[in-house]
């Protein structure tokens, strides 16, 4: 302990562990200091920490180090070994998980209390100063032990077995259908060629399973069980569903999806059972702030709202008094306006005026023009369907003194997937997330490929291509994981392999580091070749948010 120097001592308040609490309750406090480094008392956990530990809360917590999964990690120079029961333990918790058995002496409560006070591993040697010296109350210690019992079991393991992984992909008719016929064609191919090209692989893991250093990525093979689970009637009832789905077969992931704007509902779902959810098709995903299962590509509409609110702020020559929003009174529109009233406000913008049109209307010509007369907007936002643009357009057309520019936003008007003519010529910005299509090549070549081979060429290509990236990346991880069918450990394999990847995606850039759960965070700012009015933007400006 000599090279140790105490630098961070916060005092740690009396926990009051009431008599007989039971073990669960226990586990549960165990769970909130293991992930987030708060004791019973709710204050933050105390250590003595050495050299370039970073010493604040959160790098305290052993998730930070240990991850989650309780898998730790085996990168440079200070391998963080495993907590899961079974590597501290030697049991075998059964389910996926088939980390090796502990060649060193195993752990009990009394010797673990040791390593996580004193630093004193089971084999009696001093751990390196890398980790932590903790100094628990008695109730916080055996809280944490109690959950070290059943880290890497139960639900983390959840829907995997020593052979077989469920897989679910979730739709709803609230979604457009190309969407969910896109997503469902995609995910039930991708599947079948997965379950029918591996018999191979499938007794290679077997074999490799009855050794204890079988074949890394072979181990990781398990037959893929795929079930839609198509939701119906309105997005409130969609919980129940849910929850009665689950009951009956519990899934390891949620892959891809498609249920339209209402994704939050999900969102919350998987939260609640700690189940991944990979890259589902939607607009609007659920709330960040409350997020660690729910892998999204981006913050959809949400995300060009803010890239219009910056690439505006970063307009010299604007004024930017006579601004006009113009949005569907729907989720989409809401949420995409407060994101971009939230960005314009915090860049100092100021003056918006909004005019909301009922969802499933069509404004005529002359009320638009009407519109347009009582705000007299230099710059229009417009974030509306294309018979709603049109009709704008031909509003703005006809008068003097109309919009200098006009912003619209791929997850409202797809300009390049309904080969629409632009009725605004050269003042047009629009917000385009993916790949900017270039003359004479293919916009995404790899999806292209994939889904001509599958003859599911006529699948709308951008909700098809995100399916099939979803897939990939799943598949990839899944056997990154050489058989610890861990849930935590799906989501920190993704943010590892996602980091700096060069998976290609339909979108231009995209990595996924420790924490962050967008693969996207920004979107080009698009405008039309000159005297080009067919739809098709091919240049822009990248903006990164
Ligand atoms: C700053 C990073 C870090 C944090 C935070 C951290 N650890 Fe560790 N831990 C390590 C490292 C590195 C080792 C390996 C030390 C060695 O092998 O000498 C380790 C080793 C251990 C061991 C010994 C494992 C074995 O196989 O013998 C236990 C037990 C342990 N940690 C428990 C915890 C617990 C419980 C917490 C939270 C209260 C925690 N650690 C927080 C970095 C950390």
């Amino acid at each position: 302990m000599r090279h140790i120097k105490p630098v961070l001592l916060l005092l740690v308040g009396m926990a009051l562990a009431p008599a007989g609490q039971a073990a669960r309750l226990a586990s549960d406090a165990g769970r909130t200091l293991y992930r987030d480094g708060i004791g019973a008392d709710r204050r933050p956990i105390a250590a003595l920490v050495q050299g370039d530990v970073d010493s604040s809360t959160a790098a305290l917590a052993c998730a930070n180090c240990h991850k989650r999964s309780g898998l730790g990690t085996s990168e440079g120079r200070n391998r963080v070994p495993p907590l899961t029961a079974t590597a501290l333990f030697g049991s075998s918790p059964g389910s996926g998980t088939v980390l090796p058995a502990r060649l060193t002496p195993v752990y009990d409560d009394e010797a673990l209390r040791r390593a996580i006070k004193l630093g004193i591993g089971a084999d009696g040697r001093e751990l390196s100063p890398f980790m932590p010296r903790y100094q628990l109350t008695d109730a916080d210690a055996a809280a944490l032990i109690a959950y070290l019992h059943t880290l890497g079991t139960a639900n983390a393991t959840e829907g995997a077995s020593a052979t077989d992984v469920n897989l679910v992909t979730i739709v709803a008719d609230t979604a457009p259908a190309a969407e969910r016929e896109a997503v469902v064609g995609v995910l039930s191919r991708f599947v079948a060629i997965k379950n029918s090209g591996t018999r191979r692989e499938s007794a290679r893991a077997a074999a490799s399973r009855r050794q204890l250093y079988g074949e890394r990525h072979v181990r990781g093979y398990r037959h893929w069980n795929f079930q839609v689970w198509t939701l119906t009637g309105s997005p409130e009832t969609w919980s129940i569903q849910l929850e009665q789905r689950y009951a009956a077969a519990p899934p390891f992931a949620v892959l891809s999806g498609a249920v339209g704007d209402d994704w939050a509902t999900l969102h919350t779902f998987c939260e609640r059972h700690e189940l991944p959810c990979i890259m589902p098709v939607t607009s609007v995903p659920g709330d960040a702030a409350q997020n660690h299962y729910n892998v999204y590509y981006s913050e959809g509409a949400l995300t060009q709202a803010r890239v219009t609110a910056r690439d505006l702020l970063g307009d010299a020559h604007g004024s930017r008094d006579r601004l006009l929003l113009l949005h569907r009174d729907d989720k989409r529109g809401r949420a995409a306006r407060d994101a971009f009233e939230l960005a314009w406000r915090a860049g100092g913008g100021t003056g918006i005026r909004v005019h909301m049109t009922p969802a499933g209307t069509a404004p005529s010509i002359q009320e638009w023009r009407d519109v347009l007369k009582k705000h007299r907007p230099e710059i229009l936002i417009a974030w509306l369907d294309p018979a709603q643009l049109g009709a704008l357009a031909a509003a703005a057309n006809g008068m003097e003194d109309g919009p200098r520019h006009i912003y619209t936003a791929e997850d409202f008007t797809s300009w390049q997937g309904l080969e629409l003519p632009n009725p605004f010529g050269e003042r047009v910005r629009h917000v385009y997330p993916y790949r900017l299509p270039a003359p004479g090549r293919a916009q995404f070549p790899r999806e292209d490929v994939w889904l001509h081979t599958q003859k599911l060429d006529a699948l709308a290509r951008v909700p098809a291509a995100k399916a099939l990236f979803a897939c990939h990346a799943t598949g990839e991880a899944l056997a990154e994981m050489a058989g610890n069918y861990s849930r935590d450990y799906l989501i920190e394999t993704l943010e590892h392999m996602l980091d700096g990847t060069n998976m290609t995606t339909l979108y231009p850039l995209t990595t996924l580091g420790t924490g962050q759960r967008f693969l996207a965070k920004g979107a080009y700012v698009a405008r039309p070749g000159h005297g080009d009015t067919s739809g098709l933007f091919t240049e822009g400006r990248w903006v990164q948010l």
